[in-house]
């Protein structure tokens, strides 16, 4: 019966009432996504921004708003070079680091900014690599990192020296967080961090194994963000729909490849 009806609604009402009906059905969403816009064209002045959101009644004008003072802080920084390391193209990721400054395109900025604009003091990266966010973040914030890796950095072909580890303000851990034990082993270091990144081997199994695991740890509530890299990978997308918090994909202003930001200040909501 209700088929019938929705058919005979779309048969036989003009198409300007069914537009009129649409718009009061969802004036709740329409408003949000007007003042979203409106803070963009008067903050940014960047138009463009690619987004979407698990759940629209979660996701409140302040997170839009406190993102578009991320989006303006990364804008106004230039990451600069570190000069006693020499230039080697055969390097793994020696490219994302020479354009580890380029906004958009890259995220190093979009997580600088995001970090000082909070004034966060506790910065997780699951995902090494050649540590570019770890100098960027160690250059230009004053967050403390632990960061992850399956294989050590001196072992791998990094961007990170022993300078970095100079003042204790660098940590990295090698453990696999999808090891039910070294989850357990860290799992109180995860909550007390403000922002986490992950950016790992984007398998996905990894990602949805180890937000599985996220997801079932009780948070003290705190302002608190996850931010994942490479979020349009085929391999990511799964993962990212299965998030349920207020979250946005930020990728038009961070990494080409895509760049997603949570709240998880009160936990992380993963499920199908
Ligand atoms: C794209 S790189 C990370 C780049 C890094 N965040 C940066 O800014 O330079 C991905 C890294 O994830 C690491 N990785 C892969 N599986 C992992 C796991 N289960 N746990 C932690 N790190 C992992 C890889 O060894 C690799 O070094």
């Amino acid at each position: 019966m209700k088929n019938k009806i929705i058919y005979w609604y779309k048969k036989y009402v003009p198409r300007g009432i069914q537009k009129l009906f649409y718009i009061l059905k969802n004036i709740d969403e329409l408003i949000k996504l007007g003042l979203f816009n409106f803070e963009l064209n008067k903050d940014t002045r960047m138009s463009q921004l690619t987004w979407t959101y698990a759940n629209s009644s979660n996701v409140d004008k302040k997170f839009v708003s406190r993102i578009t003072e991320y989006i303006n802080a990364a804008n106004n920084l230039d990451l600069q070079f570190d000069t006693s390391i020499e230039p080697d193209k055969s390097r793994q990721y020696e490219f994302e680091y020479t354009n580890m400054n380029m906004f958009p395109g890259e995220h190093y900025r979009m997580l600088v900014g995001i970090i000082n604009t909070e004034n966060f003091k506790n910065f997780m990266e699951i995902g090494t690599g050649s540590g570019i966010a770890s100098k960027a973040i160690l250059n230009k914030t004053n967050a403390d990192i632990n960061t992850f890796d399956i294989i050590p950095w001196r072992e791998d072909d990094s961007h990170l020296t022993k300078v970095e580890f100079t003042n204790n303000r660098l940590t990295q851990i090698t453990e696999n967080l999808s090891n039910p034990q070294s989850f357990r082993k860290y799992s109180e270091l995860i909550s007390s961090s403000d922002l986490i990144l992950l950016d790992a081997d984007k398998s996905g199994t990894f990602e949805d194994s180890l937000l599985t695991k996220i997801s079932t740890i009780s948070f003290e509530i705190k302002y608190r963000l996850l931010f994942i890299d490479d979020i349009r990978y085929f391999s990511m997308y799964k993962i990212w729909k299965k998030i349920h918090n207020p979250k946005i994909d930020l990728t038009s202003f961070g990494h080409w490849s895509g760049s997603g930001l949570v709240d998880i200040s009160n936990g992380l909501i993963y499920k199908d």
